[in-house]
């Protein structure tokens, strides 16, 4: 068996990243020994499928390959509803009916904790599905390159193509060409019509955008961001450098031509990095930021603020959070990882004192500022770096010792020190909301180490069509 060859294999599983397991027999090495299972992850296959599928990875104990023919489809198969499918890096698993999506995650989640935490017989609540499986996004990032990748289609067309300028999505795995969309499913229909609005106005002027190898050219990225909840709607430019004539030429027109549009930015990112932060920001229409909901609290959002992607999966997200927190009005709640505050504020009416713990300086402002605006009382945030021991500052400021701590981390889970802190501070309670099952089950593995139990997990579906699983488990002190 080597690279480039091709197999016929029968997809049995659903593996991390929403890749197929499959397993074939192994012949023992020289003739000696016995026959194994040898497990093979295939990219874009589901269970079910039968597949042709190239050999890309071979290693010691396992191979990858992707699917290149569909001998037999699987019955969890749906067609894709985006003419990009297939290309786009954006919703890999649209040709997966919903329903198996988070029947899948929900398995895969268990098999996480299963495989990586020994939790064999884990109390594991049902999925949470998203209502909206499309336009459920309220921030769509797209990028803008000098080189384009051209689909199969456009090539086939025949047509002449500028392949010199791109405004849309990444495709996997290629981080210089981008593939040039004019609709896509995960945001309103207005977000499709600034994207074109964009793409027109900058190419017929013949605007040049930013490139790394350079390190010269003009624009980078599009953010549009739209409140779920409210009629707000931003538009943010990402440029590398000013030109205020050509921001005002472009806002002018842009918001004569979409009058939904009820703020406009630019972003001056001047770092070589591909981030669609800016070093400083001009607001040219508007006031600079939108504001949304999550259940009965209003939050405003900066352009470049962490807010929660799907508002109405967050609700249900937090939701669950509180209701394993168990939460009596009585309960004094640090919530680690705070962000823009929001899991502080939503939980603020059922606890007692809330304290927020968080590290980026302006995401403890927009807490602040969120703090005010919907009149709460009994929350603070305090800007920490949780890497270092926070506890110095928790007895400096005397703070009261939590009831209940809530953990909210990002991908890479906690460190070590965080999770000794947490130990020191003894909670009755702890509920871990995480994105990354995987770090998830590793730090709860050393709490339960040190004498807490795992009592339950639920995931919560916040982004359907992509392999992306949000999990929130409860763990108890075993002893008082
Ligand atoms: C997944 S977000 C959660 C934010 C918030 N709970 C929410 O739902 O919007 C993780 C947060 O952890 C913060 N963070 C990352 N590293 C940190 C650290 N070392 N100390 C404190 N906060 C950190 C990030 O800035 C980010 O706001």
């Amino acid at each position: 068996m080597k690279k480039g060859d091709i197999l016929e294999l029968e997809i049995e599983g659903f593996a991390f990243e929403g890749k197929g397991i499959a397993k074939i027999i192994k012949d023992p090495v020289d003739g000696k020994g016995e026959t194994s299972k040898y497990v093979i992850f295939v990219h874009g296959a589901y269970p079910g499928d039968t597949v042709e599928a190239q050999l890309v990875k071979i290693k010691k104990s396992y191979a990858e390959a992707k699917a290149v023919k569909v001998i037999s489809a699987s019955q969890f198969r749906v067609k894709a509803r985006c003419k990009y499918f297939g290309v786009c890096g954006g919703c890999k698993q649209q040709d997966l009916d919903y329903e198996a999506q988070t029947k899948f995650k929900q398995e895969q989640v268990e098999q996480i904790f299963w495989k990586m935490g020994g939790f064999e017989n884990l109390n594991s609540e049902s999925i949470i599905p998203s209502n909206n499986i499309f336009f459920y996004r309220n921030k769509m990032e797209f990028s803008l390159a000098d080189r384009r990748w051209l689909t199969q289609v456009e090539i086939n067309t025949g047509e002449e193509i500028d392949r010199n300028f791109a405004l849309g999505l990444h495709i996997p795995n290629i981080f210089d060409k981008v593939l040039d969309i004019d609709e896509c499913f995960l945001q309103s229909n207005v977000s499709n019509q600034i994207l074109n609005f964009t793409r027109d106005f900058f190419k017929s002027r013949s605007i040049s955008i930013y490139s790394s190898k350079t390190n010269s050219g003009y624009l980078r990225n599009l953010v549009i961001k739209q409140s779920h909840n409210t009629e707000d709607l931003m538009v943010n430019l990402v440029t590398f450098n000013e030109d205020d004539d050509l921001m005002n030429e472009y806002t002018g027109k842009m918001v004569k031509e979409i009058p939904q549009i009820t703020t406009v930015i630019n972003n001056i990112n001047l770092k070589k990095a591909l981030i669609a932060t800016g070093d400083y920001e001009k607001v040219y229409y508007g006031n600079g930021y939108i504001f949304d909901s999550i259940g009965n609290y209003k939050f405003r959002i900066s352009a470049n603020s962490f807010f929660q992607t799907n508002s109405l999966q967050a609700e249900k997200l937090y939701q669950t959070a509180m209701d394993f927190a168990g939460l009596t009005g009585n309960e004094v709640v640090y919530d680690l990882y705070s962000g823009a505050g929001t899991i502080s504020i939503f939980i603020s009416s059922k606890a007692k004192q809330v304290y927020g713990f968080e590290t980026v300086e302006s995401a403890v402002s927009d807490a602040e500022e969120n703090k005010k605006l919907n009149k709460i009382e009994n929350v603070n945030f305090i800007k920490a770096d949780l890497y270092k021991s926070f506890l110095p500052e928790v007895e400096e400021k005397q703070m009261p010792k939590p009831d209940v701590v809530i953990l909210d981390p990002p991908r890479n889970g906690m460190h070590t020190n965080t999770v000794d802190d947490v130990i020191k501070l003894s909670p009755r309670a702890i509920v871990y909301v995480s994105c990354n099952p995987a770090t998830q089950v590793r730090d709860i593995k050393l709490f339960c180490a040190l004498g807490y139990k795992l009592v339950k997990i639920r995931p919560v579906d916040m982004f359907p069509h992509t392999y992306h699983i949000e999990n929130v488990a409860l763990l108890e002190k075993e002893f008082s």
